[in-house]
């Protein structure tokens, strides 16, 4: 791995910002400066881009580390700085959103538009009786009214758990139950792949699990597939009949910079998701912040498109609070890439002339594969800039990405980032950065980045080890929702008073930072992550399991995928053809967790690699599955298993 790194590291090519773009960089090139003031520089962004009801006196409070406290003493509404200032300042005929809808359908919605829309959503929340604080799930197709929903939560104070619209009933149900849900608001269906793909049924599943014994009182379902849905009375509502009837008239109140704005679950390295808790100042700072510079953003004549679901964090800060803070014009999209035609994508960037694109590698991948001559029928002139997120982008990729995409020109921003540090800490800035492709490059401005060893040395110089943030920064996770022990186990015990991203990383002779993907059991497909453990156990709740190992394998298109090696039972051994029982295996866990979690491979062994203490060898089983000679085995128990496993397998 090192060595491959240091053959990209040192055969990378460099592409020096042209001179008309640094002349007009938005960023402005005493970035770096200003940003060396740390967290006053932070406060200084939080003025000029926010507005505050109540402008803060105090900076950061990081007496009670790890839970960092910004702008505490500031009070200001998530939902006014995205919506009503904007119509207040002049801006409300610009549009915001331009949406598209998978079957060719399409809606154009201004601010002005946007903010009586959440208004109303507000209003009806209220009748629902949300109040500040209270929590709300999610779980919607990417559809406007999903934007709508999240706003109207913010407005009135309370949060949004926004549940990915591919998760299973069973997960939706734990996600609902983690956070104490009192509504749940969902669409009757959406579209994907050229057809309706249901929510409503889903929700309905999840909250008839445990006898209907659930915390939430109501569901508000948006009307979008037309599917048949099962009504209860008393406790569903219809969005078209109470929303579109509710009054436009809305305050937005104040609150405190600390207040929760989102709880949003992720994969950790236990079978439990962590709902990654954020907070309202320094989130929606960093969002607009980044969101500006690192895309240069030109709000009154871009028209930008982050192509992220917002059930992921991408989608929180990069479709919701970054561009609508910053007044930006974007385009949403409901469906796949390829539907109903392969050059989908390129077909909107077209249609509404898209200036800015941000997406994953993943997506570039299969673009790739499809081939060029697919862009090469559409006119993609528009594209001024590109970013790259979820994933180390392989240097072919990205230089396709730019010649193909980018007409050999736009600059290519790969923003290093994660759930937990709600906004982008490592990028290049357009105009200013010398970029290099495969390297996510230099900490933003006002962020502190350290590469450490395990004995929590810094590593100087041209050296690799495990990836800090060294200090605060706005939009940090502020915790795990009710699992403050978690917390800190997970981030800040390794290290101290530095966040471990849970990343290995290298620095090479310039300073650029070059990602060697996660340290832990964590896998990264598609630029979503999944937990090795999450999926293991899920396999082995199915009765024919008697064990499982779940390892991410390297693949050309999704990065890694979900591979699983499992032992049957000995009372169902035999009753399958082991095709047959990793298809049945494949489905389960789809069913089970949702289908981006379905392994793209199910071996079915009689035997697993494991040490003397018990502990399974993911490592030997990550070269058996990716075709590779397999490593050091001399800590194996039983040198045979892995000649056996290896005959089982190809
Ligand atoms: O391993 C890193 C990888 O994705 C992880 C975070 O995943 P998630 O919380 O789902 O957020 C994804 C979108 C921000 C990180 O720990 N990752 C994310 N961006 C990059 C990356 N790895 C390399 N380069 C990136 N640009």
């Amino acid at each position: 791995m090192n060595e491959q790194i240091d053959n990209l590291m040192n055969e990378s090519r460099r592409f020096a910002p042209s001179a008309e773009f640094a002349a007009q960089s938005v960023a402005g090139s005493d970035s770096y400066d200003r940003g060396a003031a740390g967290a006053e520089f932070w406060a200084d962004q939080a003025r000029d881009l926010l507005h505050w009801h109540t402008p803060f006196t105090q900076t950061l409070d990081w007496s009670n580390a790890p839970f960092a406290r910004w702008f505490a003493d500031g009070e200001l509404n998530v939902s006014y700085n995205c919506l009503d200032r904007h119509v207040a300042e002049g801006r409300g005929d610009r549009v915001a959103l331009h949406w598209e809808g998978e079957p060719g359908d399409s809606r154009r919605i201004t601010y002005a538009e946007l903010t009586h829309d959440v208004k109303r959503a507000a209003n009806v929340l209220t009748q629902l009786g949300i109040e500040p604080g209270d929590r709300v799930a999610i779980y919607m197709p990417l559809i406007p009214e999903a934007l709508v929903a999240m706003l109207a939560v913010a407005r009135l104070g309370a949060i949004h758990s926004v549940v990915f619209g591919g998760f299973s009933a069973e997960s939706l149900r734990s996600r609902v139950d983690d956070a104490g849900a009192k509504l749940v608001i969902t669409a009757d269906g959406g579209y994907r792949k050229g057809n309706v793909f249901a929510l409503k049924p889903v929700v309905d599943e999840a909250l008839a699990a445990d006898g209907g014994q659930n915390t939430v009182t109501n569901v508000l379902v948006v009307r979008r597939g037309n599917n048949d849905v099962a009504w209860h009375e008393g406790r569903d509502v219809w969005w078209h009949e109470s929303v579109d009837a509710a009054s436009s008239e809305h305050e937005a109140q104040a609150f405190p910079a600390e207040q929760p704005l989102f709880i949003l679950y992720t994969s950790g390295t236990t079978g439990k998701p962590k709902g990654i808790l954020h907070t309202s100042g320094g989130y929606l700072t960093q969002a607009a912040y980044t969101h500006k510079n690192v895309f240069d953003l030109r709000a009154d004549t871009d028209v930008y498109w982050c192509t992220a679901d917002v059930g992921w964090i991408t989608g929180h800060t990069y479709v919701v609070y970054g561009p609508l803070a910053n007044g930006a014009t974007q385009v949403i999209y409901e469906g796949t890439p390829d539907s109903p035609h392969p050059g989908r994508w390129w077909e909107i960037i077209q249609k509404y002339g898209v200036s800015i694109l941000y997406t994953a590698p993943t997506a570039i991948r299969s673009f790739m594969k499809l081939g060029s001559e697919i862009p090469a029928q559409y006119v993609l002139s528009s594209i001024r800039l590109l970013g790259s997120v979820g994933e180390p982008i392989n240097p072919e990729a990205w230089i396709w990405y730019r010649d193909v995409v980018g007409a050999g020109t736009a600059p290519i921003v790969d923003t290093w980032w994660q759930t937990e540090t709600g906004a982008i800490m490592i990028s290049a800035l357009p105009g200013l950065t010398t970029l290099k492709p495969g390297s996510a490059q230099v900490p933003l401005p006002g962020i502190s980045i350290d590469i450490l060893d395990e004995a929590g040395e810094k590593v100087s110089g041209e050296a690799g080890g495990l990836l800090v943030v060294t200090q605060p920064w706005p939009s940090m996770l502020r915790g795990i929702w009710g699992d403050n022990d978690r917390f800190r186990e997970t981030y800040w015990e390794k290290f101290g008073d530095k966040y471990f991203a849970g990343d290995g990383a290298r620095r090479d002779a310039d300073g650029d930072i070059w990602l060697l993907g996660r340290v832990d059991d964590v896998m990264n497909v598609s630029g979503h992550r999944l937990s090795t453990a999450e999926i293991e156990s899920s396999l082995v709740a199915n009765p024919m399991v008697a064990e499982a190992a779940v390892v991410g394998a390297a693949d050309e298109t999704t990065g890694q995928a979900v591979v699983a090696f499992v032992i049957l039972r000995a009372s169902e051994a035999g009753k399958l053809e082991p095709a047959e029982a990793s298809a049945v295996l494949r489905q389960h866990v789809a069913t089970h967790i949702g289908a981006i979690a379905r392994p793209a491979r199910i071996y079915i062994v009689s035997e697993l690699p494991k040490t003397r203490s018990g502990k399974i060898m993911r490592r030997l089983l990550r070269d058996v599955a990716e075709g590779r000679e397999i490593g050091d085995t001399t800590t194996l128990t039983d040198q045979n298993v892995l000649n056996l496993i290896s005959t089982q397998v190809h």
